[in-house]
């Protein structure tokens, strides 16, 4: 499987969002991810269904919701109403994270659990067989344009090394300063979507998504 890249729309212009989501989808974006946070759970507040909602007509690429928010399980249905394709929860978050989950299958949409970087792999390893994703986050999360933690990389490899062990159907998402020069790390160390915000968005788009991805393929490729 080749390696997908999915935008972060918190870095794109809000002014020109719907340019700038097209711009993306051309440049051969797998999916948009799109960061909910709720001014609890991180101190920063983003977006909502609304946004999904207004942005879902406008193009075919499948939306990654990241909810960092206290309470996922209350936000489910309007997601899923909105028109998104998968919705990642966090262990740490305040919710029966395998309740969530099923709630997420059965609302039609594809179920993922997140881990914080201070949040060892074993917290998701109860729940990777109900999911068809696991986040694994490379910054701490509330807000774009942080710097890669690099400590976090040795859970990336036990992560890739668990899935492929068990011979799971889980896709192993990386989040947080993936840009150029880090793309090629969390590749190597078995990473299946890079989320990049800042290292896409607002400007120059296409060429910096192209970059990041064949950094990120040339990088795996080596480890092959
Ligand atoms: C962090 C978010 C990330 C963030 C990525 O809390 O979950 O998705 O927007 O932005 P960059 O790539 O700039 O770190
Ligand atoms: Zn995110």
């Amino acid at each position: 499987m080749p390696i997908k890249i999915a935008p972060s729309i918190l870095s794109a212009r809000f002014d020109r969002l719907v340019d700038q989501v097209l711009e993306a989808e051309k440049a051969g974006a797998d999916m948009l991810h799109i960061d909910v946070m709720d001014g609890h759970f991180v101190p920063n507040l983003t977006m909502g269904p609304a946004i999904v909602h207004a942005i879902r007509s406008v193009t075919k690429l499948p939306f990654d919701a990241h909810l960092m928010v206290t309470h996922p399980q209350d936000f489910v249905q309007a997601f899923a109403k909105a028109g998104v394709d998968d919705l990642t929860v966090h262990v740490e978050s305040d919710h029966d994270t395998s309740a969530t989950i099923r709630a997420i299958r059965d609302a039609g949409v594809s179920p993922g659990v997140v881990v914080n970087p201070a949040t060892p792999f074993e917290k998701a390893v109860p729940y990777l067989g109900d999911v068809d994703l696991i986040l694994v986050m490379t910054v701490h999360p509330g807000f774009a344009g942080q710097a890669f933690r690099q400590d976090v990389v040795p859970k990336i490899r036990e992560a890739r090394d668990y899935i492929d062990r068990e011979g799971l159907d889980v896709q192993l998402q990386v989040d947080g300063g993936i840009r150029l020069d880090t793309a090629p790390i969390v590749a190597e160390a078995g990473a299946d979507i890079l989320v990049s915000g800042s290292g896409i968005f607002p400007d120059r788009i296409a060429e910096n998504l192209r970059a990041i991805r064949s950094a990120a393929e040339r990088a795996r490729a080596r480890k092959r």
